[in-house]
């Protein structure tokens, strides 16, 4: 991996259970990737039997991160960005994304799985100029992410922060929101903020239930009033908290596009 080596040895949170469907490949799985095992593909079928829109969902909320990562760079001019739950490689990663813009760019992957520690490190690479950097943390110790991030992005300059389908893996709500606080608390003014997160549906909360038996971490949709409220204090972009996939769809979207049980947006701090 292009950029400045870890600053310590970094140890897997948990062991890798093959045994135990994790949110990472079940994800992967989704979106027709092959990193995943017979546990993650049973627990993903699982969940598709009461919850079918999943699939277009993943998708969506794919597209939607790539739709963000072009609207921060080309629009914002945003040149430095936070990846956190940056799950298994695949296509039109951030950095990708990103440095196809803009090649400076400097993109920092957090995720807290030991499958996509392996992956990230073979597969999310940049050249000069730009810098691909991978760090093993858990969302929920920033201090720790920000503390080691420092060693790749310069925090006097605008970051982008991006949550995308990792915040639903916080159960307390409250403890999602003081974390992102304290994320963005960290990043000065101009500083973006992404989030795609599940939302309250039938079909999504029994998904939701039936995954809550069998993977780790727990799957926890909320409101969409609730997905707002980590835009706190940031200016949310055009067009607001919305469906994912009505979040600026492209111009190759014809007619209704359909909605799904996930809510996006991108906010700028002032
Ligand atoms: C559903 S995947 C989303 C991956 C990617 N952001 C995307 O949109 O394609 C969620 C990712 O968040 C990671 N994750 C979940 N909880 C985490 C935590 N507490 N700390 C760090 N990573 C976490 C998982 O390992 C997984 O890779």
């Amino acid at each position: 991996m292009a950029g400045k080596p870890a600053a310590h040895d970094p140890q897997p949170q948990w062991a890798l259970d093959t045994g135990v469907p994790h949110t990472a490949r079940v994800w992967n799985y989704f979106l027709g990737g092959t990193d995943n095992f017979a546990s993650d593909r049973e627990a993903a079928e699982r969940v598709a039997k009461v919850n079918p829109p999943i699939l277009e969902l993943a998708r969506a909320s794919r597209a939607f991160l790539v739709r963000a990562v072009r609207h921060l760079t080309a629009e914002a001019e945003v040149r430095q960005f936070l990846d956190i739950g940056t799950g298994l490689p695949t296509f039109n990663n951030t950095h990708e994304v990103a440095q196809g813009i803009a090649p400076e760019s400097r993109i920092v992957y957090v995720d807290n799985d030991p499958l996509v520690l392996v992956h990230a490190e073979a597969l999310l690479t940049s050249t000069s100029p730009g810098i691909t950097h991978y760090l093993e943390a858990d969302l929920l110790d920033p201090e720790t992410i920000l503390r080691e991030a420092a060693e790749v992005l310069d925090f006097d300059r605008p970051v982008a922060l991006m949550l995308i389908a990792i915040l639903h893996h916080v159960e307390d709500t409250g403890e999602a929101q003081e974390t992102v606080r304290r994320l963005m608390d960290a990043l000065p003014s101009g500083s973006h903020l992404a989030v795609a997160h599940a939302v309250h549906s039938p079909t999504m909360d029994e998904g939701a239930r039936q995954w809550n038996q069998v993977g780790k971490p727990t799957l926890n949709p909320r409101s969409p009033e609730e997905v707002e409220s980590f835009f706190d204090g940031l200016d949310v972009v055009e067009p607001g908290v919305v469906t994912t996939t009505h979040w600026r769809p492209g111009d190759v979207d014809v007619g209704a596009v359909p909605e799904v049980d996930q809510y996006a947006a991108v906010g700028r701090k002032p």
